[in-house]
């Protein structure tokens, strides 16, 4: 990491059939907070950001929605962009995948890899699921569904093209073999290793037949290309149209591909290959990170669990968000997600140990010196000890970092949090002011020095709050660059101006699903109305309990046609395991309300309060989705 240096980070380029979750939030904020600290260490960051438009799972959500595709993603693609902005995204370019730009790179890449002798037609007889854009063959199927979605998979016969995948094979193996930090976390590399070492490597299908919702195949007018391939290059499209761009020239191949674990083996096997195939230059790290999962499960639309990032951020907050998904676990590994654990981080981590130093601190100025710093006397060796403190604490970051391990990055800055609040507790400013001004002095010029630093270490994973404190520091921009940290800065001149808290506390409250049913029972109502209420049989297929929520568990109930995610306030009675395969009444045309950020989709009925609640269970074999009348 040199000042100067080139660095291009993408994040994926998410498909726009449905609005962004906390799952695409996650990775876009890493990529920021990794864009923003190699900023302000000089770096020539080129961070691309962007959406994967084609294909036929966008083309089916266009028809769902009554539209034709261009008209669709052009809409559907806003609230991503709006919600990067909302949740101040330093991205520098945006790739669409149906940009004009993009068409001829696509097609140049697809005849320089046939050119190469490493595309060939032949007969594609297998499976396809249509939600992970994946070809799978019968082998891989689990009980007959995606192995990675679960959902059903459609069977496909037809002439396509295919890229000799199988070709590169040991090239790849000798590839990763060479340069150890390519793939990250390191299980992760032992995962495509393995897979590449010990299975059949197939050539893969980079066609679809009379398929229009794509990039046309050159010189085949009946194919468009495979959406895989065709999103992948988004990232050189991104980096700079035409391989003599200048913008490419400067900043291809990509220094770090952020991804999921979800589509590791396209970013690390085919990837590679196509670039390798098209003689183009091969990214140095591709880093695959966890999954947030709600009670156990991924989080998904499909399961009616995905937090809405708005809800959030309605809370705690764009910055509380971007800290608790940094915080919370360990990058690479899987995490549960739930809106306690976000209101508890929150108010331990933000409104407690940051928010109050700040909010203690400020006012000192105001109040002793007229809202400037004091210039410092002679440190004793709690200074001393602060001044050390940084560096370690500054060199520690850069550390964690570019490992990308925030949640270590911020457990490190958190000593300096932690050192602020014992300084004031132990100097005990207020009496300082009676008995020793200069060491009131000393103590509140240090104490700036800290906040300063903070606000600095802070600004690339929270930066909207962090420029809002370096204003009411009166920081000015050289007081600001991370190669400051280490200095001491007594801001002479500074006007510092409290305000109200940046992090106010939450409160941590239960909410009991209060829906429906509080209207007024009593007075007669027509058969007609009634029959307006859809009850059905409904079968619990799982139950878990909703982290830090006591009395509510969180349900997957068959209801026939699909599998509804609903919230219930039965834990004090029921325990999961008992409730798993009953048969229970469901209102199926309940109005989903957000519990916990959770949807709930219906209400199940029962009758009682607490531990004396009993839920309406059939006595006989009705099958799930039966109406009851
Ligand atoms: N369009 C492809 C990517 C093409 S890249 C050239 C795609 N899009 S996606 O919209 O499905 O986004 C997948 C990515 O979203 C994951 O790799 C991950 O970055 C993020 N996440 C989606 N759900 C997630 C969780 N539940 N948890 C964490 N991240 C997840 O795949």
């Amino acid at each position: 990491m040199v000042s100067g240096e080139k660095f291009l980070l993408t994040t994926p380029l998410y498909y726009v059939n449905a609005l962004p979750h906390m799952g695409h939030c996650y990775t876009t904020i890493a990529a920021d907070c990794i864009a923003r600290w190699r900023r302000k260490r000089g770096e020539d960051v080129y961070f691309v950001t962007g959406s994967d438009e084609h294909g036929q799972k966008l083309a089916e959500a266009a028809k769902n929605a009554g539209k034709d595709p261009q008209q669709f993603v052009d809409e559907m693609v806003l609230p991503f962009q709006k919600l990067w902005k909302d949740l101040h995204i330093s991205y520098d370019y945006f790739v669409r995948t149906t940009q004009p730009e993009h068409i001829p790179v696509v097609q140049e890449v697809f005849r320089r890899v046939r050119d190469n002798g490493d595309i060939y037609q032949g007969r594609y007889s297998g499976w396809y699921c249509v939600f992970c854009e994946t070809f799978l063959m019968e082998n891989d199927l689990l009980e007959g569904n995606c192995p990675s979605c679960r959902r059903p998979v459609n069977f496909i016969q037809e002439e396509n093209y295919f890229f000799r995948l199988s070709r590169h094979r040991n090239w790849l193996i000798q590839y990763i073999q060479e340069h150890p930090s390519l793939i990250q976390p390191e299980s992760r590399r032992n995962e495509v290793l393995s897979r590449l070492e010990n299975q059949e490597i197939r050539d893969l299908c980079i066609s679809r037949k009379k398929f229009p919702w794509g990039v046309a195949l050159p010189d085949d007018e009946e194919y468009s290309i495979y959406v895989w391939f065709d999103a992948l290059l988004g990232y050189t499209t991104a980096s700079g149209n035409g391989w003599a761009h200048a913008r490419f020239q400067r900043y291809w191949p990509a220094d770090l591909h952020l991804i999921g674990k979800d589509i590791l083996w396209f970013h690390c096997a085919i990837w590679p290959a196509v670039l390798h195939s098209a003689g183009l230059p091969i990214p140095h790290q591709i880093f695959a990170h966890g999954f947030w999962t709600v009670g156990g499960e991924k989080m998904s639309k499909s399961k009616g669990n995905v937090l809405d990032p708005y809800d959030v951020m309605k809370e705690i907050g764009a910055d509380g968000l971007r800290y608790f998904l940094l915080r919370e676990i360990p990058f690479g590994l899987d995490g549960s997600i739930s809106f306690d654990a976000m209101i508890s981080r929150y108010n331990a981590d933000l409104a407690n140990d940051l928010g109050n130093l700040f909010h203690r601190s400020l006012p000192l100025f105001q109040r002793y010196f007229k809202g400037s710093v004091p210039v410092s006397g002679p440190r004793s060796a709690q200074e001393n000890a602060f001044m050390e403190l940084k560096g370690v604490v500054r060199t520690t970051v850069d550390e964690h970092l570019a490992q990308l391990k925030f949640k270590e990055a911020l457990e490190t800055i958190w000593k300096l949090v932690d050192f602020g609040n014992k300084y004031i507790d132990s100097e005990k400013p207020w009496d300082l002011a009676k008995q020793n001004p200069e060491r009131l002095n000393t103590v509140c010029a240090h104490l700036w020095d800290n906040l300063r630093v903070l606000s600095i270490l802070l600004e690339p994973f929270m930066p909207a709050t962090m420029e809002e404190l370096k204003k009411r520091l009166g920081a000015k921009p050289e007081w600001a660059k991370w190669e400051s940290i280490e200095e001491f800065v007594s801001g002479p001149d500074a006007l510092v101006t409290p305000g109200p808290p940046v992090f106010p506390r939450k409160e941590e409250k239960e909410e009991i699903p209060e829906v429906a049913l509080q209207a007024e029972a009593g007075g007669e109502i027509s058969i007609e109305e009634f029959a307006k209420m859809d009850l059905r049989v409904g079968q619990i297929v799982q139950a878990t309990r909703v982290p830090g929520a006591d009395k509510l568990l969180a349900l997957r109930v068959n209801i026939g046609e699909e599998v509804r995610s609903l919230i219930a306030g039965i834990a004090p009675s029921y325990s999961p395991e008992e409730l798993v395969g009953k048969k229970i009444v469901v209102v199926a045309n309940l109005q989903p309300v957000k519990i916990r950020g959770i949807v709930s989709h219906g209400m199940l009925l029962a009758a009682g309060e607490k531990e004396v609640l009993g839920l309406v269970i059939l006595d006989r074999d009705v099958p799930p989705g039966t109406k009851i009348r």
